[in-house]
């Protein structure tokens, strides 16, 4: 953090930026390769167009399927970048990553099981095997500035961890992004030429859905969590809120159907407005929306029987809930 400082969004001249670093990137990697892993995210979709620019088909870009993205999403975003004419291929990992967080409920214990798992087991494996030596990656200035200060451990840092990734993992990381917030962020995608549903996207954490489920990570958990997601993008998109998400408690309450007892979850719906994720306050929806999120929450996701809205500010609640 210390050499690093942030080009703000009025500073920013989109040209230059993309020409200085697709020039950055390709002298780094010289005639050699390189890999990234793609989310579909707004971040890692920018960075695999620069490494595209600066590398051609030395790039490889992987879409690492973990099994917490949301429904359909590899499929979805393969099929995006085939458009762009950028060849994306799918890694099933989700055996791997269920593995590695069986058994955790402490949140950054969770956050560290993936990122060891993303980064050592299944990456770089990848990375091994395609002879690559560095790896391209969408750090943002937010992702760093809230990792040093300890505010929580962005699973995408390393290098600023003081983590040597050519010692650790055996290659080296490079961010071009690193100097910008979101917004610059997307600036940059739109003049790369991504399309509008990618650079205007509600941000989306790397390690997903892990997230936003309190307690064990488990397939079945986070099939419950992905429902729930489907549901509330669709009723909170027309908000233009900058980010909305579904929550799946780890405690069960008392509910009640078709006369019956019924020992089931509970969902808690966020919805922020924000400009850069550094601070936030809850939308303030009408509760017409909140009584048909509430309906479809518990009629459409097996097992639901309570739906509640977050009315805190960030700080002191974060936007994820881990
Ligand atoms: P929090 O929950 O810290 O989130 O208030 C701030 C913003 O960052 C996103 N987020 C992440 N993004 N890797 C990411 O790339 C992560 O590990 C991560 N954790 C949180 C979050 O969605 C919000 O936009």
């Amino acid at each position: 953090m210390k050499s690093l400082k942030e080009i703000p969004l009025e500073e920013l001249n989109r040209e230059e930026f993309i020409r200085q670093r697709v020039q950055g990137i390709a002298e780094a990697v010289g005639s050699g390769l390189a890999v990234n892993a793609l989310s579909g995210g707004v971040d890692s979709s920018v960075v695999t167009l620069l490494g595209h620019r600066a590398l051609g088909d030395r790039l490889k870009t992987y879409f690492i399927d973990h099994g917490l993205m949301r429904q359909d999403e590899p499929q979805k975003i393969k099929l995006s970048f085939q458009e762009l004419g950028i060849r994306v291929e799918i890694v099933e990992a989700k055996k791997e990553f269920f593995g590695a967080l069986k058994g955790i409920t402490d949140p950054e214990e969770k956050r560290e099981a993936i990122t060891q798992t993303f980064y050592k087991k299944v990456f770089g494996k990848i990375v091994k095997e395609s002879g690559a030596r560095f790896l391209l990656h969408g750090t943002n200035y937010t992702d760093v500035e809230e990792t040093v200060t300890g505010i929580k451990r962005q699973h995408n840092i390393l290098e600023q961890l003081g983590i040597d990734t050519q010692e650790a993992f055996g290659y080296k990381v490079l961010e071009p992004l690193v100097d910008l917030r979101k917004p610059a962020v997307r600036a940059i995608g739109r003049a790369l030429g991504l399309p509008e549903e990618i650079y205007n996207r509600p941000p989306f954490p790397g390690p997903a859905l892990a997230t936003r489920v309190i307690g064990e990570v488990t397939p079945e958990r986070i099939e419950i969590v992905k429902k729930a997601t489907k549901i509330v993008e669709e009723e909170l998109s027309i908000t233009k809120a900058f980010q909305y998400l579904a929550i799946l408690h780890d405690d069960k309450v008392t509910g009640i159907r078709e006369g019956k007892r019924e020992f089931g979850w509970q969902i808690e719906v966020r919805c922020w407005e924000s400009t850069d994720a550094r601070t936030g306050s809850p939308t303030r929806l009408a509760y017409e929306i909140l009584e048909k999120l509430a309906e479809r929450l518990t009629s459409e996701v097996p097992n639901v029987v309570s739906v509640t809205y977050n009315v805190t500010k960030k700080p002191p609640v974060t936007i994820e809930a881990l």
